[in-house]
């Protein structure tokens, strides 16, 4: 795939223009992701999946599969899984390393072949993000665990379906417990799981493979276990984290800027907030798509946001994944925002790249004080994480002068031809080679 995540980059962002046009939404790498690790629960089968986006998560969990004996081919968007009759049962330290995700393959290897080496997670720039809830849940299983060397040891001649409930409703936790429910004995039902739309999008995987998932209840999924699998194709839905980045992209530069293939209610979080910050925009079907959505923002008429106050939440409260580009929004609003952390402890180390490009932030504990100014000014600022990159860019994109936001790696990790999409709306932004010294 594209050399562009070889190397190091930075994006050079020339603010103030107003955007306009139409950008198309990506495939969602959150649910892409699972789903990849889903097809180790085939044998001498195939999955095809379409709408696949090009990104560097995809890459790792592409070498991963194919490390684990799975071939894997592209053709634009649909990825092909041709899985053998055994795959090697081990996750290799640095695949895991590089991409958390990469412990879903956890629930269909134990599952599947009874047996599974995962290096453990490290922490990440977002916060400590353990896997204690995956491994419980196992556990109730019948699954034995150890830890050895920074690696878990999964075991179970067969995994037994059980009542399991969630202690909180983690996204990783529901996905890597239905994948491994899919080979166990009898009804397995976990309660409190995470209702994101990821959710529903690997349920439909699972059945298209044969699995009974009934995932209707809000926060409870039943699975009734098999003994087959069969061929499989699905869609990965579309990525409501990207399509919401470009709407506020609109939004921030006070242009007019629809986005196609969305899923209106993925994001009712986001236009819910920025009705109350008075923002204009339409819901309307996607001309020439019988099925699809866009929404388009316009000009605000009362030119600055009003402040608003939200809290990040589990699905359908406000996404932790949105929350650095709703600050980056909300640091042009006409008076004091409040925006509350719940999901993960260090997701504002972005709030200081903002304040130098003239944002006013003051984090207390959790919450963020937003005191909106009247202009933000170019600046270099480094990405720390991918949803931070993004945020830094639509500041870039909404100030006066030029930005480079440097640690682009980490933006390439979710967001497919960023640079192009926005040109494509009239940004003012190039990709450029970052100097390694
Ligand atoms: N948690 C535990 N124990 C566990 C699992 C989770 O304490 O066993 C905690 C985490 O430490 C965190 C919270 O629960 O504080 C939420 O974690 P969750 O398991 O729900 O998140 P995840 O599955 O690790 C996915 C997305 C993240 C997104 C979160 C929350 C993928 C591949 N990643 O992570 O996406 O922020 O859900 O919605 O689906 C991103 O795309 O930028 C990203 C970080």
């Amino acid at each position: 795939m594209g050399s562009v995540f070889l190397k190091m980059y930075k994006m050079k962002v020339r603010g103030v223009a107003s955007l306009k046009g139409r950008v198309n939404t990506q495939g969602a790498k959150n649910a892409a992701l699972p789903i990849m690790a889903s097809c180790l629960l085939l044998k001498g089968q195939k999955m095809i999946l379409d709408n696949v986006p090009n990104l560097q998560d995809i890459d790792t969990m592409t070498d991963l599969l194919r490390a684990m004996g799975v071939s894997v081919s592209r053709d634009k968007g649909t990825m092909t899984f041709d899985v053998p009759e055994d795959v090697s049962c081990e996750a290799p330290e640095h695949l895991v390393r590089k991409m958390r995700a990469s412990s879903l393959v956890l629930g269909p290897l134990v599952a599947r072949y009874g047996r599974a080496v995962v290096s453990m997670p490290g922490g990440c720039s977002i916060g400590s993000r353990p896997i204690d809830l995956h491994l419980k849940g196992l556990v109730k299983m019948g699954a034995k665990i150890e830890m050895r060397n920074g690696f878990v040891h999964a075991s179970a001649k067969r995994l037994r379906g059980c009542r399991i409930y969630l202690d909180f409703p983690s996204v990783g936790a529901t996905e890597n417990l239905m994948m491994a429910a899919a080979f166990a004995t009898g009804e397995t039902i976990i309660e409190n799981t995470a209702r994101e739309p990821e959710i529903d999008n690997l349920a439909t995987v699972l059945r298209g493979m044969g699995v009974k998932v009934d995932a209707e209840g809000a926060g409870c999924v039943r699975i009734r276990g098999v003994g087959e699998t069969q061929d499989c194709r699905e869609r990965v839905i579309p990525d409501r984290i990207e399509a919401c980045t470009y709407i506020l992209a609109g939004v921030m530069t006070g242009g007019e800027v629809t986005v196609d293939d969305v899923v209106p209610e993925h994001i009712d979080a986001l236009l819910a907030k920025l009705e109350e910050a008075g923002v204009s925009f339409s819901v309307l079907p996607t001309a020439g798509n019988g099925a699809g959505y866009s929404v388009a923002v316009y000009p605000n008429i009362t030119k600055k946001l009003r402040p608003i106050s939200i809290k990040t939440m589990p699905f359908p409260g406000f996404p932790t994944d949105m929350q650095p580009l709703i600050v980056a929004a909300l640091t042009k609003s006409s008076g004091v925002s409040l925006v509350e952390e719940n999901l993960f402890q260090a997701r504002f180390l972005y709030a200081g790249e903002l304040n130098r490009m003239g944002a006013d932030i003051d984090i207390k504990n959790n919450t963020a004080v937003i005191r909106g100014v009247n202009s933000l000014d170019g600046a270099v600022v480094a990405a720390t994480d991918l949803r931070a990159g993004a945020a830094l860019i639509l500041a870039g994109l909404a100030s006066e002068g030029e930005s480079s936001v440097e640690n682009m790696e980490y933006v390439f990790r979710g967001y497919e031809n960023i640079d192009a999409k926005l040109r494509a709306i009239g940004a003012d932004v190039a990709l450029e080679a970052a100097d390694q010294s």
